[in-house]
């Protein structure tokens, strides 16, 4: 069984927990968009892990994790994580695969990522700052650096050379920034190169050897449907194509060999960051479901933006992923509502929209259309079975699950792993 898991609103679905869940049947875990922008929570015995950059796998003894070539790669930020890993006895390095197309996050892009920001002043797209955005358009662009290019070095020092003489005058000329020196940074690219350099490998080789001897793979997306680069709500997202879609390109693995697409919803929405989201509540439910939900970023520590459960965004996403089921999260969070309302459209200037909005004006200005439910007011953490959810409860799930048109597989009811009702 091979399997594409999702983030299907603005990401921070809980995704990491369902990862963990599922890894344990997994042989493979992959990522393959994205890169240490996402913040994947796990609690293992009561210590909580938060993984960005390696697959959420990794806390599963002998699990090979991979970095797909979809993935930029901050190398400083990787070697962290890993030896934050290794201090609580995970194997970090010896499970990991880097595929060598991966391409690498420099300081130039952190730092041109932080000026765009905040040279837009109106407009910003309240990024993370690890520098993604630019790292993509290098790769874009195709004067990108690749990890096979950071293990040659002669060609490193050759493209790094370039890189810098053009980033530096751009930082110089539009910024007045000083720059980078390039011996510094190669110095210190070329240290991160030997501490890395027996993780790398074709990763899609490796995938496919996998896949011809019937191994199960797990593909573990960050961000969200919502968040995708070309799905999203642009220019409010982030550089890669997080959608199903973009687990094949961004591991290089043939769609024939996908089984199985799980969306991760939470049982409400939640955005960080700037950009449109009709749901958005105002203060006082604001406060207590960000409060009771813990909504503050995994990577930044931001506060999430939370809102209404959003089916025109749910909708969107099962059919661009072409989901299969899903894995709701995060119900316990509503368990004290007396009133809970699911946004079913949207109303622009008056007109129902029954889609999902291409043009970010129309999209800011649609108003959501609700409709309400009672809530169940009883804590649903112990649950263990689906029939020991309350009443409604069952029939807040069950009218989510005809909305989206998508069975709801597996609900999460709290942080732990206990914390699960298999359905
Ligand atoms: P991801 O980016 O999709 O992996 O999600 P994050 O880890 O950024 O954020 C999800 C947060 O919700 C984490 O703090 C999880 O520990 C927590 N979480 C996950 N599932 C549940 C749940 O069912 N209930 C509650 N209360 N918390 C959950
Ligand atoms: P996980 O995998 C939620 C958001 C940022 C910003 C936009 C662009 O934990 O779900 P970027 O730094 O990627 O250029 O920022 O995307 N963003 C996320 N929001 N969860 C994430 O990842 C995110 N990764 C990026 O807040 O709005
Ligand atoms: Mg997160």
């Amino acid at each position: 069984m091979n399997t594409i898991l999702v983030g299907a609103q603005w990401g921070d679905e809980g995704k990491g927990k369902i990862i963990d869940i599922l890894s344990e049947n997994a042989d493979f875990i992959v990522r393959y968009q994205g890169g240490n922008n996402a913040g994947h929570t796990v609690c293992v015995n009561n210590k909580e892990f938060i993984l960005h950059l390696i697959p959420s796998g990794i806390l599963h003894k002998g699990k090979k994790c991979i970095i797909g070539n979809g993935v930029v790669v901050d190398p400083e930020a990787l070697i962290k994580e890993i030896n934050h890993l290794k201090k609580y006895g995970v194997d970090a390095d010896k499970n990991l695969l880097i595929s060598d197309r991966v391409h690498i996050i420099f300081p130039y892009h952190r730092l041109l990522d932080a000026l765009r920001e905040e040279k837009k002043k109106n407009g910003k797209i309240g990024t993370t700052k690890r520098g993604i955005g630019p790292c993509y358009a290098d790769k874009v662009n195709r004067c990108g650096i690749r990890m096979s290019d950071l293990l040659n070095k002669d060609l490193f020092c050759k493209k790094l050379k370039e890189n810098i003489k053009e980033k530096n005058e751009i930082l110089r000329k539009i910024y007045k920034h000083k720059g980078f020196s390039y011996k510094e940074l190669c110095e210190r690219y070329l240290g991160y190169a030997d501490i890395i350099r027996n993780n790398v490998t074709d990763t899609a080789l490796v995938l496919s050897e996998a896949v011809k001897r019937g191994k199960d793979i797990l593909f573990e997306g960050a961000q969200g449907t919502l968040l995708d680069i070309d799905h999203g709500t642009y220019p409010f997202v982030t550089s890669s194509n997080a959608i199903a879609g973009g687990a094949c390109a961004g591991a290089g693995v043939g769609p024939i060999n996908i089984d199985k697409i799980i969306g991760v919803v939470k049982a409400y929405t939640t955005r960080v960051g700037e950009g449109p989201f009709p749901t958005e509540f105002k203060k006082t439910l604001m406060d207590n479901i960000q409060k009771k939900g813990k909504e503050f970023g995994a990577t930044t520590g931001r506060p999430r933006r939370c809102g209404w459960f959003d089916n025109v965004v749910a909708r969107h996403s099962a059919v661009i992923n072409g989901l299969t089921e899903i894995a709701l999260t995060k119900l316990d969070v509503l368990d004290d509502l007396k009133e809970i309302k699911i946004c079913t459209s949207y109303k622009y200037k008056g007109k129902p929209v029954g889609t999902f909005p291409a043009d970010i004006e129309i999209l800011s200005g649609c108003k959501p259309v609700y409709e309400s439910m009672p809530g169940w007011q009883s804590d649903t953490t112990d649950c263990k079975e689906y029939a020991d959810l309350p009443a409604n409860a069952k029939r807040y799930l069950e009218r989510l699950e005809e909305l989206m048109g998508v069975k709801i597989a597996m609900i999460s009811v709290g942080s732990k792993r206990r914390e699960t009702i298999a359905r």
